[in-house]
C-alpha cells in the first residue's frame, strides 16, 4: 500500500480501543436496530476520531501515539494533516453506506446534522483549549465546558448516531446522548490523570509530558491550585508555566497533586460523571448492550468488575 492509503493504513491499524464505534454499535442495538445496517457508521465515526488524533498530535508536538510514531513523525505533518481531513470526509461515504444498507433517508439526514454539530462543537473545544493554555485562572466550569466540546461532544454524537440510524426515538436519543455526554467528561478527566496516576503513567502509548510541556491547565491541576496555599500555588505555576525540564515538571506536579489530594478529587469528578451516564442509560430497558454502555463508564482498571448499578 501507498500515498493517503498507507498513511490511513498506519493511522487506524492496529486501533486503539474504539470506544466511538462501540458507542454507535451499542446505541443502535439498544433501540432494535440492525447491525449491519450501522456498521459503517461505526467505522466512519472512528475515522473521524483518528483524523482529529492525527490532528491533535501535531498542535500538542507529540511524536508517540498508541505506543509507536505518530503519523507526523511517521509521514510527515503536511502528509498527517491532508490525511486526516481524508479521514473526516469518508465519514460521509460511510453514512451514504449506511443509506444503501437500508437506514431511511430521513434518519441518514438527522445522523448528519448531529454529526456536522458534533464536529463543530469539537473544534470550538479544541480551540478554548489552546486559549487555556498558560493560565491558571481558570474555573472548573471553564475546563467542563471546554471538555464537553473537545471530546464528549464525539462520544455524545456517537450515542446519538447510533440511536437515531437504529430507529430510536427521540427521548430514547436524548438519554443516550446523556450519556455519551457524561461518559465523554469521566473519559476525559481520566485521560488528563493518565500522566499523573502512578497506576497508569507510562502505559498510555502517549507522553506522559505532553500537558506540562504545552502549559495545558487540566483539571487535576486546576483542583490543585484551588486548594493549595499561597506557596503551593506559586510553586504549581511554576511547575505549569515555567520548568523547563519536563521529566522534572512532571515529577514536582505528581507530588504538588498528591500533596494537596487533588488527584482523588479528579478520580471522584471523573466518577460522578460516570455515574450521570449510568443514571442515564438507567432509565431506559435493561438489555445486554445497556449493560455493555454501563461497563464502558467504569476505570479502565474496573472493567472486569460485575455490572455497575
Ligand atoms: C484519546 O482518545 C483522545 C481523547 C479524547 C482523550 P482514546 O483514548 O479513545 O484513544 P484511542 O482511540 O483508544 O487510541
Ligand atoms: C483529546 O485531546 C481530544 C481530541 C479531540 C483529540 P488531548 O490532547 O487531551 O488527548 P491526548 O491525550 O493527546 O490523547
Ligand atoms: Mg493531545
Amino acid at each position: 500500500m501507498t500515498g493517503l492509503d498507507a498513511v490511513h493504513q498506519y493511522a487506524m491499524i492496529p486501533p486503539g480501543k474504539l470506544l466511538r464505534p462501540l458507542l454507535v454499535v451499542h446505541a443502535a442495538l439498544t433501540v432494535g436496530g440492525e447491525l449491519s445496517s450501522v456498521l459503517p457508521a461505526a467505522a466512519g465515526i472512528e475515522g473521524v476520531h483518528v483524523g482529529s488524533l492525527m490532528h491533535d498530535d501535531i498542535i500538542d508536538r507529540d511524536t508517540q501515539r498508541r505506543g509507536r510514531a505518530a503519523v507526523h513523525a511517521a509521514f510527515g505533518p503536511a502528509q498527517a494533516i491532508v490525511a486526516g481531513n481524508a479521514l473526516y470526509f469518508s465519514w460521509f461515504a460511510a453514512l451514504a453506506e449506511c443509506a444503501e444498507r437500508g437506514v431511511p433517508t430521513d434518519r441518514i439526514a438527522h445522523a448528519l446534522e448531529v454529526q456536522a454539530g458534533a464536529g463543530v462543537t469539537i473544534c470550538r473545544g479544541a480551540f478554548d483549549e489552546l486559549a487555556m493554555r498558560g493560565g491558571l485562572d481558570l474555573s472548573v466550569d471553564d475546563y467542563l465546558a471546554m471538555a464537553r466540546g473537545k471530546t464528549a461532544a464525539l462520544l455524545q454524537a456517537a450515542c446519538r448516531i447510533g440511536s437515531i440510524l437504529g430507529g430510536g426515538d427521540i427521548p430514547t436519543t436524548d438519554l443516550l446522548g446523556a450519556f455519551g455526554d457524561h461518559l465523554g467528561i469521566a473519559f476525559q478527566i481520566r485521560d488528563d490523570l493518565l500522566p499523573y496516576d502512578p497506576a497508569t503513567a507510562g502505559l498510555a502509548g502517549k507522553p506522559a509530558d505532553s500537558d506540562l510541556r504545552n502549559h495545558c491547565p487540566t483539571l487535576p491541576v486546576l483542583l490543585a491550585h484551588q486548594r493549595a496555599d499561597p506557596a503551593g500555588r506559586a510553586a504549581l505555576r511554576h511547575t505549569l508555566l515555567n520548568e523547563a525540564d519536563p521529566r522534572t515538571a512532571l515529577r514536582r506536579m505528581r507530588a504538588l497533586l498528591d500533596e494537596t489530594g487533588a488527584l482523588e478529587a479528579t478520580h471522584a469528578m471523573a466518577d460522578h460523571h460516570a455515574q450521570l451516564a449510568r443514571d442515564a442509560i438507567s432509565q431506559l430497558p435493561a438489555t445486554a448492550h445497556t449493560h455493555a454502555l454501563a461497563l464502558l463508564t467504569l476505570p479502565p482498571s474496573e472493567t472486569t468488575r460485575p455490572a455497575p448499578a
